[in-house]
């Protein structure tokens, strides 16, 4: 599949975006939309970074405890071990976490479109710091991505931990100093909100 521009379906795959801060349900409404496709008898595959391996190894989790059987990979361009051969027969390819993949994921995602096939990621937005989050390999964020015509995108809150109003976008960094931008966590360590509450405890931290 590398390198080819061979559209084999003769149609384009659509492409949705969920994002969020933590705790907003991206990976539980990936995971409801792989149950979908499920259902439908679609052939589908999930992909994860290697970085998270919070809940589990192998499977996508979700905050809730739901999972999937997930492929691991470790660099973007290992997507085409999997679907190099399959892509005839595959209908959706989902990735959570996309936010830990390297740039090189932009490309490929517009490739697969290209073939026929629907994708549907989770990613969050921004960093702890409110920053956009930056791609692993430092040459692109997730907004470049973002900037891709989509045939939907889902912007989820969290309830914001502090005031309680439900509209959290923004995660914040619970446990002290954070040097680097990649720190895998849950509850123990992050949590989401609002922007005044977040505006407040960032000035706090100062
Ligand atoms: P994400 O992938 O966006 O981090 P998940 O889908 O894994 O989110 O988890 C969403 C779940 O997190 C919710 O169903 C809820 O049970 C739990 N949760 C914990 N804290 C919050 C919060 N502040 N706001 C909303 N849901 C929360
Ligand atoms: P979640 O959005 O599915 O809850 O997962 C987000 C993961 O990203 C979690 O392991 C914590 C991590 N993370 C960072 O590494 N840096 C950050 O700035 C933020 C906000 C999250
Ligand atoms: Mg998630
Ligand atoms: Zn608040």
């Amino acid at each position: 599949m590398n390198n080819t521009k061979l559209n084999l379906s003769n149609k384009s795959g659509k492409l949705v975006g969920i994002i969020g801060p933590m705790f907003s349900g991206k990976t539980s409404e990936l995971l409801r939309r792989i149950k979908r496709s499920n259902i439908a008898r679609k052939n589908w595959i999930l992909f994860k970074p290697i970085i998270d391996q919070r809940y589990s190894k192998m499977d996508v989790v979700s905050h809730d405890l739901i999972t999937a059987e997930a492929k691991v990979i470790k660099k973007s361009n290992e997507v085409y071990i999997y679907i190099g051969n399959n892509i005839k027969h595959i209908d959706d390819v989902f990735f959570d976490e996309l936010q830990f993949f390297d740039s090189e994921i932009i490309p490929i995602i517009q490739e697969i479109l290209f073939n026929g096939i629907n994708i549907t990621y989770a990613a969050l937005q921004a960093t702890s710091e409110g920053k956009p989050f930056p791609f692993i390999d430092n040459q692109k964020h997730i907004g470049d991505l973002l900037a891709l015509p989509h045939e939907e995108i889902i912007n989820l809150k969290a309830v914001c931990t502090r005031c309680g109003n439900d509209n959290a976008v923004f995660t914040f960094y619970t446990a002290g100093e954070k040097n680097e931008i990649i720190k895998v966590g849950g509850s123990e360590t992050y949590t989401a909100l609002c922007r005044t509450c977040f505006n407040e405890l960032m000035n706090k931290k100062k």
